[in-house]
Protein backbone atom coordinates (compact mmCIF):
# COMPACT_ATOMS: atom_id res chain seq x y z
CA UNK A 1 0.00 0.00 0.00
CA UNK A 2 1.19 4.15 -0.02
CA UNK A 3 2.83 3.72 3.79
CA UNK A 4 4.81 0.37 2.66
CA UNK A 5 4.55 -3.12 3.87
CA UNK A 6 2.92 -3.56 6.98
CA UNK A 7 5.06 -7.43 7.06
CA UNK A 8 8.54 -8.21 7.27
CA UNK A 9 11.25 -8.63 9.87
CA UNK A 10 10.99 -5.04 10.83
CA UNK A 11 7.41 -4.45 10.68
CA UNK A 12 6.41 -2.09 13.51
CA UNK A 13 9.83 -0.82 14.40
CA UNK A 14 10.58 3.02 14.28
CA UNK A 15 14.24 3.50 12.12
CA UNK A 16 15.76 6.49 11.71
CA UNK A 17 18.69 7.55 9.20
CA UNK A 18 21.06 9.89 8.51
CA UNK A 19 22.75 10.55 5.04
CA UNK A 20 24.58 12.62 2.74
CA UNK A 21 26.67 15.50 3.52
CA UNK A 22 25.58 18.95 5.45
CA UNK A 23 26.51 22.17 3.72
CA UNK A 24 27.66 24.75 6.42
CA UNK A 25 27.04 28.52 5.02
CA UNK A 26 30.38 30.90 5.11
CA UNK A 27 27.90 33.28 3.75
CA UNK A 28 24.96 33.35 1.27
CA UNK A 29 26.82 32.16 -1.41
CA UNK A 30 29.16 30.03 -0.29
CA UNK A 31 29.67 26.86 1.98
CA UNK A 32 31.80 24.21 3.74
CA UNK A 33 31.00 19.90 3.37
CA UNK A 34 31.86 17.01 3.26
CA UNK A 35 32.28 14.15 -0.04
CA UNK A 36 29.04 12.04 0.21
CA UNK A 37 26.78 10.88 -2.13
CA UNK A 38 24.53 9.60 -0.14
CA UNK A 39 24.74 6.06 -1.60
CA UNK A 40 24.88 4.10 1.08
CA UNK A 41 22.52 6.18 3.70
CA UNK A 42 19.80 6.10 1.34
CA UNK A 43 20.28 2.35 -0.12
CA UNK A 44 20.16 1.46 3.90
CA UNK A 45 17.16 3.50 4.57
CA UNK A 46 15.51 2.21 1.35
CA UNK A 47 16.50 -1.59 2.53
CA UNK A 48 15.31 -0.84 5.70
CA UNK A 49 11.84 0.13 4.06
CA UNK A 50 11.38 -3.07 2.24
CA UNK A 51 11.96 -5.32 5.39
CA UNK A 52 8.74 -3.65 6.88
CA UNK A 53 10.29 -0.52 9.58
CA UNK A 54 8.73 3.02 9.55
CA UNK A 55 11.50 4.98 8.25
CA UNK A 56 12.69 8.68 8.55
CA UNK A 57 15.23 9.63 6.38
CA UNK A 58 17.06 13.11 7.22
CA UNK A 59 19.08 13.75 4.59
CA UNK A 60 21.79 16.50 3.70
CA UNK A 61 21.84 17.93 0.02
CA UNK A 62 22.27 14.97 -2.44
CA UNK A 63 21.00 15.00 -6.04
CA UNK A 64 20.05 11.06 -5.79
CA UNK A 65 16.49 10.42 -6.12
CA UNK A 66 15.08 9.90 -2.33
CA UNK A 67 14.23 5.90 -1.91
CA UNK A 68 10.67 4.74 -1.98
CA UNK A 69 8.37 3.75 1.39
CA UNK A 70 10.33 6.71 3.12
CA UNK A 71 9.62 9.40 5.06
CA UNK A 72 12.77 12.11 3.70
CA UNK A 73 12.79 15.13 5.95
CA UNK A 74 15.33 17.45 4.03
CA UNK A 75 18.11 19.26 5.94
CA UNK A 76 21.21 21.41 4.95
CA UNK A 77 23.74 22.16 8.59
CA UNK A 78 24.86 19.65 10.87
CA UNK A 79 22.53 21.38 13.34
CA UNK A 80 19.28 21.03 11.25
CA UNK A 81 20.39 17.88 10.87
CA UNK A 82 20.25 16.85 15.07
CA UNK A 83 17.28 18.86 15.16
CA UNK A 84 15.54 16.69 12.41
CA UNK A 85 16.73 13.43 14.17
CA UNK A 86 15.66 14.89 17.75
CA UNK A 87 12.73 15.44 16.34
CA UNK A 88 11.95 11.69 14.71
CA UNK A 89 12.68 10.10 18.43
CA UNK A 90 11.42 7.84 19.73
CA UNK A 91 12.66 5.28 17.80
CA UNK A 92 13.74 1.24 17.73
CA UNK A 93 16.77 1.49 16.10
CA UNK A 94 19.22 4.63 14.11
CA UNK A 95 21.81 4.34 11.28
CA UNK A 96 23.87 7.62 11.19
CA UNK A 97 25.49 7.01 7.62
CA UNK A 98 25.79 11.10 7.20
CA UNK A 99 28.82 12.71 6.05
CA UNK A 100 28.17 15.85 8.81
CA UNK A 101 30.90 18.60 8.20
CA UNK A 102 32.72 18.41 11.74
CA UNK A 103 33.06 22.77 11.74
CA UNK A 104 31.20 25.50 11.08
CA UNK A 105 31.65 29.02 10.29
CA UNK A 106 31.27 30.41 13.32
CA UNK A 107 29.39 33.39 12.64
CA UNK A 108 28.12 33.00 8.92
CA UNK A 109 28.05 36.26 7.03
CA UNK A 110 24.65 38.08 6.11
CA UNK A 111 26.32 39.66 2.73
CA UNK A 112 28.72 38.03 0.10
CA UNK A 113 32.30 38.08 1.37
CA UNK A 114 33.86 40.14 -1.14
CA UNK A 115 37.77 40.24 -2.46
CA UNK A 116 39.85 43.37 -1.70
CA UNK A 117 42.45 43.54 -4.06
CA UNK A 118 45.71 43.41 -2.58
CA UNK A 119 45.01 42.39 1.04
CA UNK A 120 44.72 39.02 2.38
CA UNK A 121 41.94 37.12 2.88
CA UNK A 122 39.61 37.41 6.20
CA UNK A 123 40.76 34.03 8.09
CA UNK A 124 37.62 31.66 8.83
CA UNK A 125 36.75 31.71 12.41
CA UNK A 126 35.28 27.84 12.46
CA UNK A 127 33.67 26.07 15.54
CA UNK A 128 32.74 22.29 16.29
CA UNK A 129 29.23 21.13 15.25
CA UNK A 130 27.41 18.76 17.34
CA UNK A 131 28.14 15.41 17.36
CA UNK A 132 24.67 13.51 16.36
CA UNK A 133 25.81 10.13 16.77
CA UNK A 134 27.12 10.60 20.55
CA UNK A 135 24.02 12.83 21.36
CA UNK A 136 21.50 10.37 20.20
CA UNK A 137 23.46 7.21 21.80
CA UNK A 138 23.15 9.12 25.37
CA UNK A 139 19.81 10.88 24.36
CA UNK A 140 16.70 9.85 27.40
CA UNK A 141 14.86 8.73 24.14
CA UNK A 142 18.01 6.86 23.10
CA UNK A 143 17.28 3.88 20.40
CA UNK A 144 17.97 -0.22 21.59
CA UNK A 145 20.19 -0.17 18.31
CA UNK A 146 22.59 2.80 17.19
CA UNK A 147 24.69 2.08 14.10
CA UNK A 148 27.79 4.64 13.28
CA UNK A 149 30.09 4.93 10.62
CA UNK A 150 33.56 5.52 10.56
CA UNK A 151 35.09 6.43 7.16
CA UNK A 152 38.97 6.75 7.35
CA UNK A 153 41.96 6.95 5.93
CA UNK A 154 44.39 5.09 8.24
CA UNK A 155 44.24 3.24 11.05
CA UNK A 156 40.81 1.61 10.34
CA UNK A 157 40.09 -0.47 12.83
CA UNK A 158 42.04 1.01 15.83
CA UNK A 159 40.41 4.68 15.02
CA UNK A 160 36.89 2.89 14.53
CA UNK A 161 36.89 1.23 17.86
CA UNK A 162 37.90 4.30 19.19
CA UNK A 163 34.70 5.64 17.48
CA UNK A 164 32.14 3.20 19.00
CA UNK A 165 33.93 3.59 22.60
CA UNK A 166 33.47 7.58 22.45
CA UNK A 167 29.92 7.50 20.88
CA UNK A 168 28.52 5.54 22.97
CA UNK A 169 26.73 3.61 20.11
CA UNK A 170 26.32 -0.31 19.51
CA UNK A 171 28.09 -1.10 15.89
CA UNK A 172 30.03 0.92 13.64
CA UNK A 173 30.23 0.30 10.61
CA UNK A 174 33.90 0.88 9.21
CA UNK A 175 35.45 2.13 5.82
CA UNK A 176 38.40 2.74 4.02
CA UNK A 177 38.28 6.06 1.86
CA UNK A 178 41.73 6.50 0.81
CA UNK A 179 41.45 8.76 -2.68
CA UNK A 180 43.61 4.83 -4.11
CA UNK A 181 40.19 3.09 -3.19
CA UNK A 182 37.97 4.27 -5.32
CA UNK A 183 34.93 4.26 -2.63
CA UNK A 184 34.22 7.72 -2.37
CA UNK A 185 31.54 8.33 -4.84
CA UNK A 186 31.60 5.16 -6.41
CA UNK A 187 28.76 2.46 -6.19
CA UNK A 188 30.68 -0.15 -4.31
CA UNK A 189 31.92 -0.73 -0.98
CA UNK A 190 34.35 -2.80 1.77
CA UNK A 191 32.98 -2.64 5.14
CA UNK A 192 33.76 -3.95 8.63
CA UNK A 193 31.64 -4.17 11.20
CA UNK A 194 32.77 -3.08 14.44
CA UNK A 195 30.77 -4.24 17.52
CA UNK A 196 31.54 -5.32 21.65
CA UNK A 197 32.04 -8.61 20.08
CA UNK A 198 34.49 -7.67 17.69
CA UNK A 199 35.38 -6.92 13.97
CA UNK A 200 33.58 -8.56 10.77
CA UNK A 201 35.28 -8.23 7.80
CA UNK A 202 32.77 -8.34 4.82
CA UNK A 203 34.26 -8.42 1.30
CA UNK A 204 33.60 -5.54 -0.98
CA UNK A 205 29.99 -5.71 -2.97
CA UNK A 206 27.34 -3.34 -4.03
CA UNK A 207 26.61 -0.30 -1.26
CA UNK A 208 22.95 -1.45 -2.00
CA UNK A 209 24.11 -5.16 -1.36
CA UNK A 210 26.04 -3.79 2.40
CA UNK A 211 22.75 -2.61 2.96
CA UNK A 212 20.90 -5.59 2.65
CA UNK A 213 23.31 -7.46 4.96
CA UNK A 214 23.48 -4.54 7.53
CA UNK A 215 19.58 -4.64 7.33
CA UNK A 216 19.49 -8.57 7.88
CA UNK A 217 22.28 -8.45 10.73
CA UNK A 218 19.79 -5.54 12.37
CA UNK A 219 16.50 -7.55 11.85
CA UNK A 220 18.57 -10.49 13.71
CA UNK A 221 19.21 -8.30 16.51
CA UNK A 222 15.55 -7.57 17.24
CA UNK A 223 14.30 -10.99 16.60
CA UNK A 224 16.60 -11.94 19.40
CA UNK A 225 17.24 -10.20 23.20
CA UNK A 226 16.09 -6.71 21.75
CA UNK A 227 13.00 -8.04 20.31
N1 LIG B 1 28.80 12.04 13.16
C1 LIG B 1 27.71 12.75 13.63
N2 LIG B 1 27.83 14.08 13.90
C2 LIG B 1 29.01 14.71 13.73
C3 LIG B 1 30.14 14.00 13.23
C4 LIG B 1 29.99 12.67 12.96
O1 LIG B 1 26.64 12.16 13.81
N3 LIG B 1 29.09 16.00 14.01
C5 LIG B 1 28.64 10.61 12.90
C6 LIG B 1 28.74 10.19 11.46
O2 LIG B 1 27.47 10.21 10.85
C7 LIG B 1 29.29 8.77 11.59
C8 LIG B 1 30.15 8.84 12.84
O3 LIG B 1 29.69 9.95 13.59
O4 LIG B 1 28.26 7.85 11.84
C9 LIG B 1 31.61 8.98 12.62
O5 LIG B 1 31.87 10.11 11.84
P1 LIG B 1 33.37 10.51 11.59
O6 LIG B 1 33.42 11.76 10.80
O7 LIG B 1 34.08 9.30 11.07
O8 LIG B 1 33.88 10.74 13.11
P2 LIG B 1 34.30 12.02 13.90
O9 LIG B 1 33.90 11.77 15.33
O10 LIG B 1 33.78 13.26 13.30
O11 LIG B 1 35.88 11.98 13.85
P3 LIG B 1 36.91 12.42 12.70
O12 LIG B 1 36.16 13.07 11.57
O13 LIG B 1 37.85 13.36 13.38
O14 LIG B 1 37.57 11.13 12.26
CA1 LIG C 1 34.09 13.83 11.08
Amino acid sequence: GPSGPLTGPLAGRRAIVTSGPTHEPIDPVRYIANRSSGKQGHAIAAALARAGAEVTLVSGPVTIAPPAGVTVVPVETAREMLAAVEAALPADLAVMAAAVADWRVAAEGAEKIKKAPGSEPAPLHLVENPDILATVSRHPKRPSLVVGFAAETQNLLSNAAAKLARKGCDWIVANDVSPGTGIMGGDRNRVHLVSAAGVEDWPEMSKDEVAARLVQRIAGSFSGSLG
